[in-house]
């Protein structure tokens, strides 16, 4: 990643560059507390990697941008971390419950899952989520605080979950309840459905803000080094795994837009946040609550474009 400009002089050129992308989505309406969010909001934080004292380890410039220190609904995000936590958890046997191939339909797509008998493509669409979820109940009672916690301790922050979001998702998840009684039906859920869209919603309920979320997701730059917490916290036969997943299920059916304009393994959430990777360089959180019809921020994918542009770091 060669750049002659600053990290700060490389966010203030994004900041202008996004700002005329500003009124062309709308927040995540079926959600009502996440409808009510401020539109206007943006944030932006980058974590670059530099090197660290000793042999494979590595140290960290941070960068941020506007609203990069308030704290928004995680939502999806939080799927690549579950889904760390099972594959830590369960290993490979999560493979025989979820798929790993993109699924090119909406996040919350119910008809295929049907099709293919309950088992969801990929662990990043509800479906899967919700299976990851099962597999989490089956070894701790609260998935929800158990993403959390790693969460945070991966951002060096203590995270809340925001109780009136998951209240008001739980009120309304008749499509994700939908899902789990499908599955339940194909007998591939093995906890009360309702146990799980608890669990599920909780968790996407996860309040980060955009520097806690790069920090934490910088261990998949780093080989699963984190330098804010200062030891290896994945293998990096998993860091490569969960690259790949993000490259091609983590913004569902826009995936392969994305990966044309932006070009790094990310992951999208209706709060309006998206999380990239630059592998072996950096981790960028954005923020802005107004989304496309795939669920993804427009604003916060242009940032990402920009952001690629400017520093020519797409992996493709
Ligand atoms: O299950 C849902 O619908 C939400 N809790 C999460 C969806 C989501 O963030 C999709 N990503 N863009």
């Amino acid at each position: 990643m060669k750049h002659v400009l600053s990290l700060n002089d490389v966010l203030a050129q994004i900041e202008v560059q996004v700002r005329p992308h500003f009124g062309k989505g709308q927040p995540a309406q079926y959600i009502p507390e996440l409808a009510r969010v401020d539109r206007t909001k943006f944030g932006m934080a980058v974590c670059m990697l530099k090197p660290g004292d000793t042999r494979g380890s590595y140290a960290v410039e941070e960068s941020v941008l506007g609203d990069a220190d308030e704290p928004f609904s995680a939502q999806s995000i939080t799927k690549l971390f579950s889904l760390a936590l099972a594959l830590n958890r369960k290993g490979d046997e999560v493979w025989e419950r979820v798929g790993k191939e993109p699924s090119g339909t909406p996040f919350n797509y119910l008809s295929q899952l049907e099709h293919e008998e309950g088992v969801p493509r990929n662990p990043f669409i509800n479906a899967g989520a919700l299976a990851v979820s099962d597999m989490l109940l089956d070894v701790v009672t609260e998935p929800d605080a158990l993403v959390r916690d790693f969460m945070g301790f991966l951002g060096a922050a203590r995270l809340t979950i925001d109780e009136s979001v998951a209240a008001s998702e739980i009120d309304h998840a008749h499509k994700n309840r939908a899902i789990a009684n499908l599955m339940k039906t194909f007998g591939t859920m093995t906890h009360e459905v309702e146990t799980v869209i608890e669990a599920y919603c909780r968790q996407c309920a996860v309040a980060i803000s955009c520097r806690e979320l790069a920090r934490a997701a910088l261990p998949l730059a780093a080989a699963g080094f984190s330098p804010i917490v200062e030891e290896s916290v994945f293998a990096p036969r998993m860091v490569r795994r969960l690259n790949a997943l993000l490259l091609t299920c983590g913004i569902y059916d826009s995936v392969g837009s994305f990966a044309y304009r932006v070009g790094l393994p990310a992951k999208s959430g209706v709060g309006g946040g998206i999380v990239a990777i630059v592998p072996g360089q950096a981790s960028v959180a954005v923020w802005a609550p107004e989304l496309d019809r795939f669920g993804t921020s427009v604003v916060g994918g242009y940032a990402l474009e920009s952001f690629s542009q400017i520093m020519n770091c797409s992996v493709l």
